[in-house]
């Protein structure tokens, strides 16, 4: 990490190709026996050399708008690999898709239906679909992230949807595969997700009955990670897995599912560097080079991430505990309270863990900070997968009017 550090500068995301590797397996593996498709949620992580590698493995992507369908597409994942999710999909970004191949859209709506139809038919294609569901159950997760009960703005409430599915059918523009259903993320409870799961097989019978051609269900992601080691574990992709195959399995369905977190969150860390130990009434604050512009997830949602120091100190090194803050001129700007930490030197390295998912996507340039790099390990080696912007050109990105 040092010499990455050295060459790079911090902060900077890293990701591990060996980790990424192996939770797409997992989920792949939880799945064997049924026909299958595991799409990442590249909202999750969308570096391009991430998503190609994924891709090189067999994954099928989520994607939720069109800039996402088109890094998908330029990492060279075909269309009939990408289902395009999200509730405000324009027509512009439905053209792309459908003009550039896809698997199927994930219609959130009625108006978002009629919209399908209509730009379908104007490109004398049919668009291949799966009505989201909402199917009101509670996933026991942070508030801003929960997507499954009635009160959010996800999908069709399920007690109505056969309406939808009805005029659906009447399209001419519209090929109705399957269902979909999303209930939230960083769920640590396999329950919610049997509940979900649950109702969505009794609505392929009830569609069936009504003379749908169900053949495809896709049925989100959501599996949580274990963000702090002294924490209990979340469930494991192959008792995921084996709830699919209790609830759907004898549907003879197709499954895909959207994993995000579990692929990326644990394959990458933000290594970070300390710019002052300061001294505070009643505290210590450990000033980091990193910053909620960097990593938002602490700021956003309260998010806890565990931060060590690269370099682990001896056994039996003094600790004390300290606010680990940013330099970003927020209060908000915190990453941890009272945290016990070895005693560090400016300029030492600490690690941010479980930062590959939700991380580096949701980084901006507040306060003016460029854009945080991500670097790419595998065994001995490792790539910049995304340089840190110079000062110039984050400078000339603005333009300034000819009449200033
Ligand atoms: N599919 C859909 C339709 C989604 O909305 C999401 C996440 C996923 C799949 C992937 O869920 P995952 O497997 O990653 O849990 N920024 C927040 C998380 C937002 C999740 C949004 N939707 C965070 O940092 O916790």
């Amino acid at each position: 990490m040092t010499d990455i550090a050295a060459a790079v500068g911090t902060p900077f995301y890293v990701y591990s190709a060996a980790t990424l590797t192996r939770h797409f397996r997992l989920f792949d593996e939880a799945l064997d026996g049924m026909p299958h498709l595991v799409c990442f949620a590249m909202k999750s992580n969308s570096n391009l050399a991430v998503l190609k590698l994924l891709g090189d493995l067999g994954a099928g992507i989520d994607v939720v708008s069109g800039g996402e369908y088109r890094k998908a597409r330029a990492a060279g994942v075909p269309g009939e690999r990408i289902v395009f999710s999200g509730v405000g999909k324009t027509r512009e970004e439905m053209r792309l898709a459908l003009e550039g191949g896809i698997r199927q859209f994930n219609v959130e709506s009625e108006p978002e239906l009629d919209a399908l139809n209509e730009v379908a038919l104007s490109l004398g294609l049919r668009a291949p679909i799966a009505l989201r569901v909402n199917p009101d159950v509670d996933a026991k997760t942070h508030a801003k992230i929960a997507t499954g009960k009635s009160e959010n703005k996800f999908g069709i409430p399920i007690a109505t949807c056969r309406e939808a599915y009805a005029r659906a059918a009447k399209m001419d523009g519209i090929d109705v595969v399957g269902i979909d259903v999303h209930i939230g993320s960083q769920l640590t409870q396999l329950e919610p997700f049997e509940q979900a799961f649950t109702k969505v097989a009794d609505l392929t019978e009830a569609l069936r009955e009504d003379g749908h051609d169900i053949r495809r269900l896709d049925l989100g992601g959501g599996l949580g990670i274990p963000y702090e080691r002294s924490n209990e574990m979340p469930p494991l992709p192959v008792e995921y897995g084996d709830v699919i195959r209790r609830t759907v399995g004898h549907l003879g369905c197709e499954i895909e599912i959207e994993p995000g977190r579990l692929i990326s969150g644990n394959a990458g860390i933000l290594v970070s560097s300390l710019i002052y130990l300061k001294h505070g009434e009643g505290r210590d604050f450990l000033i980091l080079d990193a910053a909620m512009n960097d990593l938002v997830r602490p700021s956003m949602y309260d998010a806890h991430h565990d931060i060590v120091p690269v370099i682990e100190p001896a056994a039996g090194a003094e600790q004390s505990t300290y606010d680990i803050v940013g330099p970003v001129c927020e209060t908000g700007d915190t990453f941890a309270k009272g945290r016990a930490m070895p005693l560090l030197a400016e300029g030492d390295l600490v690690a941010f863990r479980s930062a590959g998912a939700y991380g580096a996507v949701m980084a901006s340039e507040y306060n003016s900070r460029p854009l945080v790099p991500e670097v790419m390990v595998s065994g001995d080696q490792f790539a910049v997968i995304r340089p840190r912007p110079t000062f110039d050109e984050m400078i000339n990105r603005d333009t300034i009017p000819v009449w200033l």
